[in-house]
């Protein structure tokens, strides 16, 4: 699957450029409050009217502090899958249960210093797990090729049939940069500047596709 993060659309133009990704699978949204990360994008009535202008699944990825409050709210809109940081929670069960009840998969995303391990038995109760190449927080960044040792764990636990989340990746994810990933077993790419970046982004998405299933 591939996730096209509109971090790197233009933001005055939003519905333009989510029409611009045909084909997507998901359409990942990234929500920062600029206090989890040092950046400031868009909130809830945003994802409220791009749910109303594409057919698209929505991916919210919540780059915030107190997910507890926020992130039923995202579930609620519609939104089809929510992911929060485990950095940002002290009950991510808790949170996951919310999610779920507003009507919405659960995600748990992982900075790439954070261990996978202390959470792996969280994870049960999740529906995706997102973890992070670069630091969240700015499209554009250089992909950190260790953090798929922990992609690498998932996908044999999941091998294994001990858990049966989607595994996400999201940062620096390229034409140069996909194959490895998706070696490692990733089932859904987040890709923001190499798609936005491109001439056009419906081919873009198609051809790290393409580079995805070659692997
Ligand atoms: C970063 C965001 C990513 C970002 C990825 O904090 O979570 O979704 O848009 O952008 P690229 O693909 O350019 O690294
Ligand atoms: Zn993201």
């Amino acid at each position: 699957m591939i996730a096209p993060s509109i971090l790197s659309a233009d933001f005055a133009n939003l519905a333009r450029d989510v029409a611009a990704v045909r084909g997507a699978d998901w359409l990942h949204v990234d929500v920062m409050d600029n206090h989890f990360v040092p950046n400031l994008t868009l909130g809830a009535p945003v994802v409220a009217s791009i749910k109303k202008a594409t057919d698209i699944p929505l991916d919210c990825h919540l780059m915030i502090e107190d997910p507890a409050r926020w992130a039923p709210e995202y579930a609620e809109i519609g939104a089809k899958n929510v992911t929060f940081h485990a950095e940002a929670s002290d009950d991510p069960l808790a949170v996951a249960r919310d999610i779920r009840a507003a009507g919405a998969g659960a995600g748990l995303a992982i900075k790439p210093g954070t261990p996978l391990e202390p959470y792996l038995e969280v994870l049960r109760g999740f529906d995706t797990v997102l973890v992070m190449s670069v630091e969240p927080g700015f499209g554009g960044q250089k992909f950190i090729p260790e953090v798929l040792d922990k992609v690498r764990t998932l996908r044999a636990v999941k091998d294994r049939g001990e858990l049966t989340v989607l595994i996400e990746i999201d940062g620096g994810i390229n034409m140069d940069t996909i194959e490895a990933a998706a070696e490692a077993g990733v089932d859904c790419f987040v890709a923001g500047s190499a798609v936005y970046g491109a001439a056009d982004p419906a081919q873009a998405v198609e051809a790290l596709r393409q580079a995805a299933l070659i692997a």
